[in-house]
């Protein structure tokens, strides 16, 4: 899909994280990021990056939308829209793809930069071979 058009077809997300992205605590980094989390009913759940003068205790956007998804009782996802203003879009890091596999082996991963570059992923091309609740069971 082109970029203009990913733009387009998920502008409400967008517009969302856009929104959550301000509300970021990223004094140490000034990287702030945005994420909104999209059940397969269409219910978004919003995060952004929550950082720590202990540096290991920050937290990333898309853990975030996550945990506030999770503690709303959505367990199954379509979708996460990421943005940030870096100058490419950036896929989520990986512990956030760990986290995010659990629940979204087939998470599409849609990411948008300043100046509205865009690009999306699917989670399973970018965590092969993941670690699942499956692989607990093979102890
Ligand atoms: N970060 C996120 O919140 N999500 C990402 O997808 C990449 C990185 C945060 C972590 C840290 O607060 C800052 O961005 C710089 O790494």
């Amino acid at each position: 899909m082109s970029e203009a058009s990913l733009l387009e077809q998920h502008g409400e997300s967008v517009a969302m994280a856009r929104a959550v992205r301000a509300k970021a605590w990223a004094p140490y980094s000034k990287f702030l990021v945005g994420a909104v989390l999209e059940t397969s009913d269409g219910r978004r759940f919003s995060g952004c990056n929550v950082e720590n003068a202990s540096y290991p205790a920050g937290l990333c956007a898309e853990r975030g939308a996550l945990a506030a998804a999770v503690a709303a009782g959505a367990r199954d996802f379509r979708r996460v829209v990421i943005v940030t203003d870096a100058d490419v879009p950036t896929p989520p890091c990986g512990m956030c793809r760990q986290a995010l596999v659990e629940f979204a082996p087939a998470l599409e991963v849609i990411s948008v930069a300043i100046n509205d570059r865009s690009a999306s992923w699917s989670l399973a091309d970018l965590l092969p071979s993941p670690f699942t609740p499956a692989s607990l069971a093979n102890a």
